[in-house]
């Protein structure tokens, strides 16, 4: 091809109609693009599309979402088990929040800010500066100028501070976080004021024999910061479309993608709940009408046919993801670093009926050995098409029946942006 006419072939690609519709840093003002999405969201699920790539990598979306969004609503941040005895904590950091999980000496468990009052230092450090993962103390005690708190979080001691005649202890507590428990969960909310009920009653209902009470987190696996944003991380999640292609060779078989009983929606716009029932294929056999999913522990007791036939999945808008099995449940704990990064640790879960000597180093090897390369696979797929976000033919497709979920949570996410940031 000559210079000319390869100048005369990029020119006529501008105008192709797969050309992109806009060149990436063009994004749509904001205002424009949630009513696209109300648009959007408002339609059935036969013309349902993907969200505009826009939602996916543009900044000052993502900076919305936090601010209307992840801010203002429910997260799960840590098990019970994980603080069992007094003193004992672990550290999460939620949305740029450091936050402390601790059980007191009165035994509550209280979700605490972990930024000093007197000059912002993290009072879970140590003198190097590190953030330990957990732990067991008496109390906190602040690494810059000794300043300590009680486990309540309330100011014990502010070194040689009563040389300031005005200065009121009681004024300088660490903040505590409201939180809640449901069947072991820690949830939190970073907004003090929410007018959001945490609404987990639902899920009672739909886990029916499952009380995740009875369950204790086995293993952790911490798979450091990932390159996707967290909707991609949740759609995925949810959906088991993909089955087909990205665990072809791992999931398809036992969990086919096209056989879901996925949901309608009636668990709320904060819920979404499914069954994925095992196949054919890998049953072990039959019990109340329902195939047996195939166990590497013995079932949890007193789960029927229905219960211990496939995965029951639940996600608790905005990123509360976890599945019951009767063998192990599953809490994919995604925390977002950036508009296309998030921080994945997986958690598995064992019934205590199948913890007669505690958490073995075996049971530990075991629980993730299934999940691994699954996860592996979910987050190759996820960073690709976070990727692929910022291309300029990111321009959409349609939804499969079985993406219900992924509708789902487009809707989550028009109802919480229309509530407004006084919402
Ligand atoms: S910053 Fe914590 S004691 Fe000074
Ligand atoms: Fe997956």
């Amino acid at each position: 091809m000559s210079e000319n006419e390869c100048q005369e072939a990029r020119f006529s690609a501008a105008t192709h109609p797969c050309a992109p519709a806009s060149s990436r840093g063009d994004w749509a003002p904001l205002p424009q693009l949630m009513e696209r999405l109300r648009e959007q969201t408002s339609r059935p699920l036969e013309q349902a599309t993907p969200l505009p790539a826009q939602t996916y990598a543009d900044p000052a979306f993502y900076e919305l979402e936090v601010d209307r969004i992840l801010r203002k609503d429910w997260h799960a941040i840590a098990r019970v088990e994980q603080v069992p005895g007094r003193g004992d904590f672990i550290t999460v950091d939620l949305l740029g929040e450091p936050l402390v999980v601790v059980r007191g000496t009165d035994e509550a468990v209280r979700v605490l800010s972990r930024v000093c009052r007197h000059r912002y230092a993290d009072v879970t450090a140590d003198r190097s500066g590190m953030v330990p993962a957990c732990g067991t103390i008496e109390r906190f005690e602040c690494p810059y100028h000794m300043w300590t708190y009680r486990l309540d979080g309330s100011l014990l001691n502010a070194v040689d501070m009563q040389r300031r005649s005005e200065f009121d202890p009681a004024l300088y507590s660490l903040p505590e976080v409201r939180s809640e428990i449901w069947q072991g969960f820690i949830f939190v909310n970073l907004d003090a004021e929410t007018t959001i009920p945490l609404g987990m009653e639902p899920v009672d209902h739909f886990l029916g024999q499952y009380d995740l009470s009875d369950w204790r987190v086995v293993s952790s696996k911490d798979w450091g910061e990932l390159d996707a944003g967290w909707k991609p991380v949740v759609e995925n999640a949810m959906e088991f479309y993909h089955h087909l292609g990205a665990h072809q060779h791992t999931l398809e078989e036992m969990l086919p993608g096209l056989t879901a009983e996925v949901g309608d929606g009636a668990a709320g716009v904060h819920l979404y709940t499914c069954r994925m029932p095992v196949s054919a294929a890998a049953a072990e056999g039959e019990e109340d009408g329902h195939l047996i999913a195939p166990v590497s522990l013995p079932p949890a007791p007193g789960l029927d046919g229905y219960h211990r036939g496939g995965t029951l999945l639940v996600t608790r808008f905005p990123m509360t993801v976890f599945a019951a099995r009767a063998d192990w449940s599953t809490w994919l704990q995604v925390l977002p670093t950036s508009v296309g990064t998030h921080r994945l640790i997986m958690h598995r879960l064992a019934h205590i009926s199948n913890l007669p000597e505690g958490i073995t180093e075996e049971l530990a090897d075991l629980s993730q050995q299934y999940i691994d390369p699954v996860q592996a696979e979910d987050s190759a797929v996820n960073g690709r098409v976070q990727a692929n976000m910022s291309s300029a033919w990111a321009t959409g497709g349609v939804l499969h029946d079985q993406e219900f979920p992924v509708l789902h949570l487009q809707r989550y996410l028009a109802f919480m942006l229309s509530r407004g940031s006084d919402g």
